[in-house]
């Protein structure tokens, strides 16, 4: 990645995180992706290296490592009713997502795109409080993160709904309650 490529990834970047200081609407998502709907990096599994004027471009493989952290942790908060974690990590996995699209503008926007339908959906499950609905769309989120995956002859990673936390060090259930 050249010094102007790499100004205008962290350009995008910057522009997609102001973008979720705020709570992330579909029309911001879906906007950001269209702006990155041009190639920004040479290729998704190159990585990004560190630019020589100094500024850090995440790999795309770090970023899909915060998304899958996130996922997992969106997960044990809404298992536990934590709806206002759920919600903290539904946005910022969106955030990892919007990262990854704006970054590598080689990433199948189409699959970027399908994403937005289950993150909606996840996030109405959690607004409305249904342990139910939940469960339903945060699998249909996951079946979003493994077609993608597959598109880019990728279908070795497969992400499934988590069984136990690996997290022992932080509290999931509402209110710090242990
Ligand atoms: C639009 C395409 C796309 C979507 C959607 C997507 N990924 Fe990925 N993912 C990739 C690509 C490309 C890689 C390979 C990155 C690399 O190695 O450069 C990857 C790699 C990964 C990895 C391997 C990283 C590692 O170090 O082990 C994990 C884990 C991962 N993704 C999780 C997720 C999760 C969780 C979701 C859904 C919430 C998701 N991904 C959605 C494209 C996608």
């Amino acid at each position: 990645m050249d010094i102007n490529r790499a100004q205008a990834a962290n350009r995008y970047k910057a522009k997609s995180i102001a973008r979720l200081d705020r709570p992330m609407r579909l029309s911001g998502l879906i906007g950001v992706l269209m702006v990155c709907a041009f190639p920004l990096a040479s290729s998704a599994q190159s990585g990004a290296k560190p630019p020589a004027n100094g500024q850090y471009v995440p790999r795309l493989g770090d970023i899909m490592n915060a998304a899958q952290m996130r996922h997992m942790k969106l997960w044990f908060a809404g298992q536990t009713r934590n709806w206002e974690l759920a919600n903290y990590e539904l946005r910022l996995l969106k955030a990892s997502l919007v990262e990854a699209a704006s970054l590598y503008g080689d990433l199948p926007v189409d699959n970027v795109t399908t994403m937005v339908k289950p993150l909606e959906a996840v996030g109405d499950a959690v607004a409305a409080g249904d342990s139910r609905r939940f469960a339903r769309t945060f699998g249909e989120l996951t079946a979003g993160c493994n077609a993608c995956h597959q598109l880019i002859k990728h279908g070795f990673i497969v992400m499934r709904v988590p069984e136990a936390s690996p997290f022992s060090n932080q509290v999931f259930t509402p209110r710090g309650k242990p």
